[in-house]
């Protein structure tokens, strides 16, 4: 029977490009959707999950991620003298969310060598990854994001990757694979490649950041090639268990947003207003009206 999954890593390392200016001295995980920062989605999914343990590889600049999840005494006690208790709710309430740990990478050498960091932190338990970019919303009830991955992982004892269908247009931006169906929410990936060219693609499903892996992942990343860029891709090393018959594809269900992508961030923050009790409302009618008047201009 596999292990519980109880740890996750988070790579935070990566310097946020397409979101310049502003990822100039604000770290992108901390750009926020409605009023929590991106980071804090993919810890809540994590936890929701059954997750305890968190690692965050941060990088240069990110010392504002580990304020964020620590205590804040000078606000705290202001917010007490004041009676504003449900600010100083909120405001505890990112400190209790699970067991942050923290490591650093010195140099920006990808998504594959963040992980090998993590190897003291998971030492031989399974763990998950999460990838920040990636904000998955699932209903309130429903199986978690990365929940629905640790359930494949435990029915099959094989690591596991999420998996969605893509246009064409979007097949450069992700890892894709080729695979069989094995039911309704599973894939048995037979290969895998990085971000190919739409004419080199295996099929329309590509690979969204979340993972379940096993400690040998390690090793495979120490024996992968690196790719043409000089980089070990993870992609590649989780290719090594494609051609073992070690690694399931999970056609999970909710809604995803690549919050790396600046229309799609946008778009992640109408959507969430729009759930959310206290803004739902305005939201609607500001959109409404904001789209007669667009009509009325065309
Ligand atoms: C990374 C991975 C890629 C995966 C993608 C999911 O790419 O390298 O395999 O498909 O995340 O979002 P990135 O978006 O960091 O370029």
């Amino acid at each position: 029977m596999s292990k519980k999954v109880t740890k996750a890593v988070i790579p935070a390392a990566g310097f946020g490009t397409r979101f310049l200016p502003v990822t100039k001295s604000v770290c992108k995980e901390m750009l926020p959707i409605v009023d929590k920062p991106t980071i804090q989605y993919i810890v809540e999914e994590a936890v929701a999950a059954g997750i305890r343990d968190i690692l965050i590889v941060t990088g240069k600049s990110k010392k504002i991620l580990e304020d964020y999840f620590d205590s804040a005494p000078e606000l705290e006690s202001l917010l007490e003298r004041e009676g504003k208790e449900e600010f100083l709710q909120i405001c505890r309430s990112t400190e209790k969310l699970a067991n942050i740990h923290y490591i650093r990478q010195s140099h920006a050498t990808g998504f594959a060598d963040a992980i090998l960091l993590a190897q003291t932190f998971t030492g031989g338990d399974p763990f998950a990854i999460l990838l920040g970019d990636d904000i998955i919303y699932t209903p309130k009830g429903e199986r978690a994001g990365i929940g629905q991955l640790i359930d494949v992982y435990a029915e099959t004892g094989k690591p596991a990757v999420a998996v969605m269908e893509v246009s064409d247009a979007d097949i450069p931006k992700y890892a894709n694979i080729k695979g069989t169906q094995t039911g309704d929410h599973t894939v048995s990936i037979e290969q895998i490649v990085e971000k190919p060219a739409v004419c080199e693609k295996f099929s329309n499903r590509a690979v969204i950041g979340r993972y379940v892996v096993e400690s040998d992942i390690y090793d495979i990343i120490r024996t992968t090639p690196p790719s043409q860029s000089g980089e070990v891709y993870f992609t590649d090393a989780l290719g090594a268990l494609a051609k073992q018959d070690r690694l399931v594809g999970c056609l999970f269900t909710g809604k995803r947003y690549d919050a790396g992508n600046k229309l799609e961030y946008l778009e992640a923050n109408i959507e969430y207003a729009l759930r959310d009790p206290s803004l739902g409302d305005g939201m609607r009618s500001y959109i409404k009206s904001l789209a007669k008047k667009l009509e009325n201009r065309e």
